[in-house]
Order: C-alpha cells, then structure tokens, then sequence
C-alpha cells in the first residue's frame, strides 16, 4: 500500500528541509521537489497536501520564482510559508509590498481559534517572524486569521478552496505551537492517518535500490560511524553481496574501535555483508611523519585514505556504484561556499570521480543525523552503533596537537577510554553533545613518587550543542573530573597533568585542530 504524502514546494527557503521533517513527525511522508514541478508530476505523486517553502524573493520582482496558478485548482490542500504565504496572495491578486520596517525574531500572533489550522491552539502564540515584504490585501474570498501589531495578514485562508498561508515559520522551534499547526494541516486539513514509520522510508528506499541497481556492483565506503552504518544495511538488504563495505583503518581510531566495527560488520557478526578491513595505519603514520599543520594533517589523512580505498576498489573490478551515507545537514554545510575555510572538513572520504562507476547512491540524503538513527534502529542495528559520538573522519590525526607518533596515538586512546568509560559511569553518556580528551603538546614538569616527571598534558573536553556550529562547554560534575583525572594520571603512562577547556565555539572550536 502506497504511503500518505505530502509535497514541499522548493522555493529557495533555508529551512525547507525542516518543514520536511515536521511532516514527517506528523507520522505522514513528506519529501521536497523543485517549485516549477510540473503539474502532471503532481498528479503522479498524489500528494494530499502540497506546502510552498519560504525564500529569498520579492513575489512582485521580475526575477521572482513562481508556480503554475493552475496549482490552485487541483483540489489538493495548499499551505504557504512566509514567501510561499506572499506567492499565494500575489499570483491570487492579492497585494503584496515593502514593509517600512522588516519583522524579524520571535513575534506575538493573534490568531483566529475558527481556523482548522490552529485548532487547540493558543489565541496569542509566539512565532518565528522573517520578513521585509508584507502581504497588504488578501485575494477575494480570502480570510484574515492571524495578526501581529506591525504585520495586518500573518496568515490568512480560503478553507472551502483549502488554500492557507502563513507570514511566519511553523517549522522553527522558536514558534512555541508550530509543530501542531503543521500537524493541524496534515490531519485536519489534508485529512492524513499519519500512518507512516521510518520503517516504511527504510522499506520503500531499499526496494528503489534493488529496482536501480539490479545485479550490479556496490561500493561503500564504511567508517563504521552512524550514517555510513545505516547506509551499509539499507543495501545490503537491497542486494546482499552485491555491495562491498570498505573499512579502511586509517591507525587514527578510539580504542579499539577497528576491532568493534569489524565485530558487526565482518563475518563474526550476523549482518552477512562483504566486509573488507584495510590495515592501513603504518602508511599513514608514514605520511604524517614530521607534520604539525592541522591543514596538512588533514589533507594528507583525506588523500591517503582515497589512495587506499581506490586500491581497494581496483581490486574487486569493475564498480557499477558507489554509496555515500551523505546526510542532509553534510549538504548544506558544503553549500557553505562562500565564507571562510575555517577547516576543511567533513568527511575523509569526499569521494573522488577515479573509479568507474556510474552513479553515486546517497540513500540518506534526505534525513537528519536522528531520524538517521531512527531509520537504523527499525532495521535492528545496535543502539550502541548508533548513540556514538560524533567522530571526525580525520580522528585522533586532529586530536594529537603536532606531530602524531605512535607513543601519542596510544595516550589519547588510553585517556579517551579512561574519560568515556566515567561519563558513562556517572549516566551522562547520552546527554553531552560531544566529549573527548586530546593531546596538548605541552610538556610540564610534576612529582610522582618523590619523583620529577616531565610529562604531557591531557585536555579534556565536553560540549553542549544542537548543530555543531555553535557550542558550550559543559558543567561536567567536579567529582567526574577529579575522578578522569586522577585515573588518567595514574593509569597512562606519561601524562601527569589533566585540564578540562572551558571555552565554547565560537571563539574555539570543537576540536583542538
Ligand atoms: P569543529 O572542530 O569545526 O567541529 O568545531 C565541528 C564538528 O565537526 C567534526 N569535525 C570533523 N568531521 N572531518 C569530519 O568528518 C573533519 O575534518 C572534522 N573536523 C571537525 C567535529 O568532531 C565536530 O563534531
């Protein structure tokens, strides 16, 4: 049976994707297309609701992306946001214009309790307001149902056309009830179930790989962190040994943490997946002799593991494709074009065009990091694999401050059990964003057993955060420090100081590299 649907409009907003995932929450599928989607692509779908995004135009401007005015006449349930809200008044022959002054931050909406979107919701509510243009007069037949002081349409609607539109974002947390306006419009409105699980998403995208990829081959490559992991058992359950997971064990993980990957991925656990483990670690203690720059590091760690993963790939023959667990938040974060390289990051393995394959296979590209999660726990995979911290592609490459040696990797490794294995013990594990200790290379003088030691200093680090842009430090209890502490300096051998970094990002970053 063909899941409920609705469709999200791509007007250029910045948050069209979490308009998505709201609906999604709904329990109704939910997935974005281009505005100038055809209206027999439309009719193919079926959606029963289609949502118009925000964006950066004035509707009124030559240069303003539209939609086909027919739209409105398929009797399908409409709501626009913001933009979307102004292209529905404008191409309706309603009156959209510059404010004098722009409506920005979260704003008090006095709303009509009447209206099926904002059923059981507060009269005066707090709404995520981002606007310069203004809608003046609603289209004929159209009602006003939300103000704020300054906006005289914050959303307005023909409920027998069911056609709304709202000036705000529902979809940002800072609108204290978006998330049941957007429920009110699923299940009110376009009379949805809301029957859909992540289940049916893991269902309906390994059912598309088996149609696309037939019995050709696939190739991934699996760090064996969250979404290369979900990715890895969504195709495998597409086309069992058709894919090869490639682990490369670049020397730089926590650890043991070659050892765990290849306890789930090999065949010592009971995924039957092709699994190949690359012992890798001696050539890129090699390419690293000798460097300091966290730059260098960082592209000499990128380039290695792509030679070694071609190596690999030359190896099995012919690749027909090639799976990257690409997640949403990694594509708008290399959309980021246009400001400052502050790391080149994200991911060691941005996959080079050198194997012949044809086409790339990202089958999470539409989900965020916990609906990824959510996907991995419906197809069974451990919840240990899948509450992991945040990992760097880089690793321990980056948490050894200078040159990286052997002595190094082993007391960072040693010192980030010590620390992981306390904040466990004290049932915090799952409510620190992400926590490490790394390597200072500062050396200090202590005493230990009425002897001098001349030693290095571990740093500890835990941050607070909701998206990796910006970060707190955490208020760890003093109790947990002393005791991480107390056993790093007793437990690893050459580190007689331990410091915990205050500072959040900005003006630091998460990483020390
Ligand atoms: P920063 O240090 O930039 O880190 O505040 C933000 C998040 O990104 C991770 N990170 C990386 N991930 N390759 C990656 O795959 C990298 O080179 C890299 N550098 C930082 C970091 O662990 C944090 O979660």
């Amino acid at each position: 049976m063909k899941n409920e649907l609705i469709i999200v409009l791509d007007f250029g907003g910045q948050y069209n994707q979490l308009i998505a995932r709201r609906i999604r929450e709904t329990g109704v599928y939910c997935e974005i297309h281009p505005y100038n989607i055809s209206l027999d692509k439309i009719k193919e779908l079926s959606p029963k609701g289609i949502i118009f995004t925000g964006g950066p135009n004035s509707v009124y401007k030559e240069e303003a992306v539209t939609c086909d005015k027919e739209i409105f006449n398929m009797n399908i349930p409409i709501l626009g946001i913001c933009y979307g809200a102004q292209l529905i008044a404008h191409l309706l022959e309603g009156k959209v214009e510059a404010a004098s002054t722009s409506e920005y931050g979260k704003t008090v909406v006095t709303l009509d309790n009447f209206s099926k979107l904002f059923k059981n919701i507060n009269k005066e509510t707090i709404c995520w307001m981002s606007h310069t243009d203004y809608i003046k007069n609603v289209p004929k037949e159209f009602d006003i149902t939300a103000t704020t002081p300054v906006c005289p349409v914050a959303a307005f609607e023909n409920s027998s056309k069911k056609i709304y539109a709202v000036q705000f974002h529902p979809e940002v947390m800072h609108t204290d009830e978006g998330e049941k306006m957007l429920d009110n419009f699923a299940k009110e409105i376009c009379n949805c179930q809301g029957d859909w699980k992540m289940a049916d998403f893991a269902k309906a995208q390994i059912e598309q790989i088996r149609q696309k990829v037939g019995d050709g081959k696939v190739l991934l490559a699996l760090s064996g962190g969250v979404d290369s992991s979900v990715a890895a058992i969504i195709l495998s359950k597409a086309i069992g040994k058709g894919l090869t997971c490639v682990f490369v064990d670049h020397g730089l993980l926590r650890k043991n943490e070659g050892d765990e990957v290849e306890a789930v991925f090999s065949d010592k656990g009971n995924l039957d997946l092709n699994f190949i483990r690359v012992d890798a670690s001696e050539r890129f203690y090699n390419k690293l002799k000798n460097i300091t720059d966290p730059e260098q590091k960082r592209k000499i760690i990128g380039e290695e593991f792509i030679r070694v993963f071609e190596e690999e790939a030359k190896k099995i023959g012919k690749i027909d494709f090639l799976v990257q667990g690409t997640i949403y938040p990694d594509i708008i974060e290399s959309g980021h074009n246009k400001s400052a390289v502050i790391k080149s990051h994200h991911n060691v393995g941005g996959l080079p065009d050198y194997v012949d394959f044809k086409e790339i296979i990202e089958p999470l590209r539409l989900l965020f990091k916990d609906e990824v999660r959510k996907v991995g726990l419906a197809l069974g995979l451990d919840e240990k694999l899948l509450y992991r911290q945040p990992f760097p592609g880089p690793g321990l490459g980056i948490r050894i401050i200078g040159e990286v040696t052997k002595e190094k990797i082993q007391i960072v490794q040693d010192a980030d059990a010590i620390y992981r294995e306390e904040i466990k013990n004290a049932g915090l594990e799952g409510q620190i964003g992400q926590y490490f200790a790394a390597l200072t290379n500062m050396r200090s003088v202590g005493v230990m057993g009425d002897a001098r030691t001349y030693d290095y200093a571990i740093v500890l680090r835990a941050v607070e955060t909701s998206d990796f842009m910006t970060a707190t430090s955490v208020k760890i209890p003093w109790d947990v420090l002393e005791k991480v502490t107390n056993r790093i300096v007793n437990e690893v051998k050459g580190v007689n100081r331990v410091l915990y970094d205050l500072t959040g990002k900005p003006p630091a970053t998460i990483e020390f590299e």
